[in-house]
């Protein structure tokens, strides 16, 4: 095993052992706090904020399933990154400030876009993939 093997091989013992956070984990968290006011805190669409939102607010658990299936990551991205306007005009809709400039990194979409985005955002679409219905 290579240096970075064992690298991973630790930080999954320690992930394991509770003492770091996986992906899924943060991405847990931050969309508890930044997200689930409308998309509920299951990610059905149902929260606190939902009856504001007039339309109403998508159920993110049937992502993959509106999607033929595949989980649409890129196109979370760019929804959660502000490169797609879909939450744009959205009243009450918080300022992701925060979560957009903790770890700035670059996401290469499927179609070669590549979009400045934040590692806390992988970490959300992480998470949101590993709900899906
Ligand atoms: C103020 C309420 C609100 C908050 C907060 C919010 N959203 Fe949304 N979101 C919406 C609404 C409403 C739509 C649907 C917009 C439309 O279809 O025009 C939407 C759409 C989406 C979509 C596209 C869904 C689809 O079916 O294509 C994704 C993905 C998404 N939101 C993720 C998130 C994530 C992740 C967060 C937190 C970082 C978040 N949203 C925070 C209200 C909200």
């Amino acid at each position: 095993m290579n240096a970075i093997g064992r690298l991973a091989a630790g930080l999954g013992l320690l992930a394991a052992a509770g003492c770091v956070a996986t992906p899924v984990q943060v991405g847990r968290a931050a969309y508890q706090d930044n997200c689930s006011a409308c998309h509920g805190a299951r990610g059905t669409g149902d929260g606190t904020m939902a009856v504001f939102v007039s339309g109403g607010v998508p159920n993110l658990r049937g992502l993959a399933a509106r999607n033929g299936g595949d989980f649409p990551e890129a196109h979370v991205v760019r929804v959660i990154t502000r490169v797609s306007d879909l939450h744009e005009g959205i009243v009450a809709m918080p300022d992701f400030g925060a979560l957009l400039d903790a770890s700035p990194t670059v996401y290469t979409a499927p179609d070669g876009e590549r979009i400045r985005t934040d590692a806390t955002v992988l970490a959300i679409a992480d998470y949101l993939e590993s709900i899906q219905d």
